[in-house]
């Protein structure tokens, strides 16, 4: 069996116990004679797996209890739009940052429905930093402040939130949910696409205050409003229920192998740390990002030679370092160690850009 240190920005890799206990519980799930794929989301059995995806991440992230969890489908993009539908109807204004294709994504579906305002931009750099935020200039009234808190493409994460008062701060956290800590009371919402740090693509989670629920806007679809799914438990119509099973063993995994977020975090701290390190001292290759702002997740780099990149990106897969090309908005490369990438992953990656540079010199 042959498996490579996947970099990609996601779909990513899964923990290598998680698919081993999902291979072994395929055919017969607990005794059930069944697979998780093939039972109703109905049954007993199911309630208890749902139930448990729901409790360990309520554990694992400190979820207080006045918030509700949704397990959802659609995409971190359905969220562009389920939000400002459900959460923009007061003042019908919205504060955005946009820190990249995708909070500026977040922010053009949100015009379509009420006053979207940009209060700060970092496209004049091609994203490579968070911009400075000044609370005089945000909209006393707006409904909610969104951001995204960690920029997949361009490799930057906020270290510092918004002071954003009692306007309901929102955050896009699909791709460093359950990567470190994070003070869950800080915001009204946060949502994120699992296919980077929870599960496999399919599955969408939402953790929202509840006095927020019950307020959309009267043309937004059923699916479409938080409280469908806050007032079934994500069973309003059938859930993706394999994806929530593995978002359980990775729960797990999490909690009992790696021992929590803080854990993680260490974890996550040293693969990053090894790979600007290296990029920081090296004479070929540096990365893009203002050092500051530099993502724990994502780690775009170049040489600074379109024809060496695409060298370097070639190589590396011959060498089963793969999905290592930067985003085709970005060029260059793109180094995604979310938390399923061990450490030699990391380890045998920096040998390898080291052995490169020598040989490029
Ligand atoms: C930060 C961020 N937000 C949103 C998305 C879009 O997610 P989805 O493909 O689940 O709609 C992505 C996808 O990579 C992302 O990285």
């Amino acid at each position: 069996m042959k498996r490579v240190y996947n970099f990609s920005a996601g779909p990513s890799m899964l923990p290598e116990p998680v698919l081993r206990r999902a291979a072994a519980e395929m055919l017969d799930y607990e005794g059930s004679g069944q697979s998780v794929m093939e039972m109703s989301h109905r049954s007993k059995i199911y309630e208890g797996i749902i139930g448990s995806a729901e409790s360990l991440l309520r554990e694992v992230m400190n979820i207080p209890g006045n918030y509700k969890v949704l397990f959802l489908q659609g995409g971190a993009s359905s969220q562009f739009a389920m939000v400002p539908m459900n959460l923009m109807t007061k003042s019908n204004k919205a504060d955005f940052v946009l820190t990249g294709q995708w909070a500026t994504k977040a922010y053009q579906e949100a015009a379509r429905y009420g006053t979207a305002n940009v209060i700060a931009s970092s496209k004049d750099k091609t994203f490579s930093y968070i911009p400075e935020l000044n609370p005089e200039t945000f909209t006393k009234d707006a409904d909610y402040f969104h951001i995204c808190l960690n920029n997949t493409i361009y490799g930057t994460k906020f270290h510092r939130l918004p002071e954003t008062g009692n306007v309901p701060l929102i955050a896009d956290i699909s791709s460093c949910i359950l990567s470190e800590p994070i003070d869950v009371s800080k915001f009204a919402l946060l949502y994120a696409g699992a296919q980077k740090n929870m599960a496999p693509a399919g599955l969408t989670v939402v953790i929202i205050r509840e006095d927020l629920i019950g307020r959309a806007m009267d043309i937004t679809p059923t699916m479409f409003n938080y409280k469908t799914h806050a007032d079934n438990d994500s069973m309003f119509n059938t859930p993706p229920c394999y994806c929530i099973y593995m978002c359980m063993l990775v729960l797990d995994w999490i909690k009992n192998t790696v021992g929590g977020l803080e854990e993680m975090k260490k974890i996550n701290e040293k693969k990053a740390g090894m790979l600007y390190d290296f990029l920081d001292s090296s004479k070929l290759f540096r990365g893009t990002v203002v050092a500051k702002d530099r993502s724990l997740m994502n780690i775009p780099f170049i040489t600074g030679s379109d024809e060496l990149d695409a060298k370097f990106v070639k190589e590396a897969a011959a060498h089963d370092f793969v999905n290592i090309k930067g985003h085709r908005s970005v060029g260059g490369m793109r180094a995604s160690i979310y938390n399923a990438m061990p450490v030699e992953g990391v380890e045998k990656l920096v040998q390898f850009m080291g052995e490169f540079e020598k040989n490029s010199l």
